[in-house]
């Protein structure tokens, strides 16, 4: 979709950045010595667009959502780079969350209630022994400072947003009462419930059956379209989020190796990795049962000295070239790749 498209509401308002993350680098100290997960990231997650970031298992997706709320997992840390947080302010200056305290009142006070994260297996999220409206009621009363009889109210309200039935009654219900779609859902009217800026859902949709998967996609569209809000949508399926998304990011081995928007992405994908994804995306509600393609061979590990290309070995263009680290390479488009066999016929 170029600039001029009027396809989607949001592409003709001026997209001012929410969060532009500059060389993120996350570090883990493994075996004595450091192996990056996500290396020298960069990219722009603008206000109100969805941005969505794919690669296989392993490849720093999670680390890299993390980042933006300053939850790395200890031993990892985020060891260079900054992410800057726009307020919705325009004449404010961005802040670096890298550069906060990692549990001060300011992060603390951005996780949840300015930008949300629902992950992927909802029961992770919800604590079995309070009912959904006790859960979702906490967070409101908390960053909300609402009473406890607004808070049931804003709960209900919520659960009727996100499209759960007899929302009176399943309020006062437990997370085991509920499916595993309706408590995904459950968990999207959880995180919704403070009126985020902003949206990361880690593989929202992986747990679930294909019908469901649908479902879920069709209400996060519904309600990015209604509240305006930005998400940087993760999954390991570009089939999923290439239809949600507006921008794509692809990663791997800790590094973007193709960003573009969406279309670009689906219909001329240019890194043999993204075409190796695309070819192994299930398509959905497609009736086709035959095999799907896999990318042969495994994603490096992360304590791995190879150098050059990461995706050499698994590579079907792969020549001598490819033993040193492409660059990543913008096109005129404004579409970039990180390979060698792209950038010697595109220059
Ligand atoms: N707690 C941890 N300790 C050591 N390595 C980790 C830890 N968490 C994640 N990693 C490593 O970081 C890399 C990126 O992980 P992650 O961001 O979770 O990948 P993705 O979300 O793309 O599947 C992987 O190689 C993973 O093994
Ligand atoms: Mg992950």
């Amino acid at each position: 979709m170029d600039s001029g498209s009027v396809l989607s509401p949001t592409v003709n308002t001026p997209s001012l950045p929410l969060i532009e993350v500059k060389d993120l680098r996350v570090t883990f100290n493994l075996e004595e010595r450091e192996a990056h997960a996500v290396r020298d990231v960069s990219f722009t997650i603008p206000q109100g667009k969805t941005v969505g970031l794919v690669g296989e298992s392993g490849c720093g997706k999670s680390m890299t959502g993390l980042s933006l709320l300053k939850l790395i997992p200890v031993p990892g840390r985020i060891s260079h780079g900054q992410i800057l947080y726009y307020s919705s302010d325009a004449t404010l200056p961005p802040t670096d969350l890298v550069a906060l305290p990692q549990n001060g009142e300011t992060i603390r006070s951005i996780r949840g209630a300015q930008i949300a994260m629902i992950f992927q297996e909802p029961m992770s999220a919800l604590t079995p022994v309070y009912t959904i409206g006790q859960q979702i009621g906490e967070m409101v009363m908390l960053h909300r400072k609402m009473n406890k009889a607004d808070a049931r109210h804003v709960s209900i309200e919520m659960l009727t947003r996100v499209g759960i039935p007899a929302p009176e009654q399943r309020v006062n219900e437990y997370p085991h009462q509920l499916s595993g779609g309706m408590r995904q859902r459950a968990v999207i009217a959880m995180a919704l419930s403070c009126n985020p800026r902003m949206l990361i859902a880690d593989e929202p949709t992986t747990a679930l059956d294909v019908t469901v998967q649908a479902q879920i996609l069709d209400l996060m569209r519904e309600l990015q379209q209604e509240l305006g809000m930005s998400i940087l949508i993760v999954s390991h399926d570009l089939g999923v989020i290439a239809d949600l998304a507006e921008e794509m990011i692809v990663m791997y081995a800790g590094r973007v190796v193709e960003q573009g928007t969406a279309e670009q992405l689906f219909y001329s994908p240019q890194h043999p990795y993204t075409q190796g994804l695309l070819r192994s995306a299930p398509v959905l509600g497609s009736k086709h049962s035959g095999k799907l393609y896999s990318i042969p061979g495994t994603v490096p590990r992360l304590t791995s000295t190879a150098q050059g290309c990461p995706f050499r070995p698994r590579c079907p263009e792969a020549f001598d070239k490819c033993a040193e680290l492409p660059p990543l390479f913008v096109k005129s488009d404004g579409q970039s790749v990180r390979c060698w066999a792209r950038i010697e016929t595109l220059q």
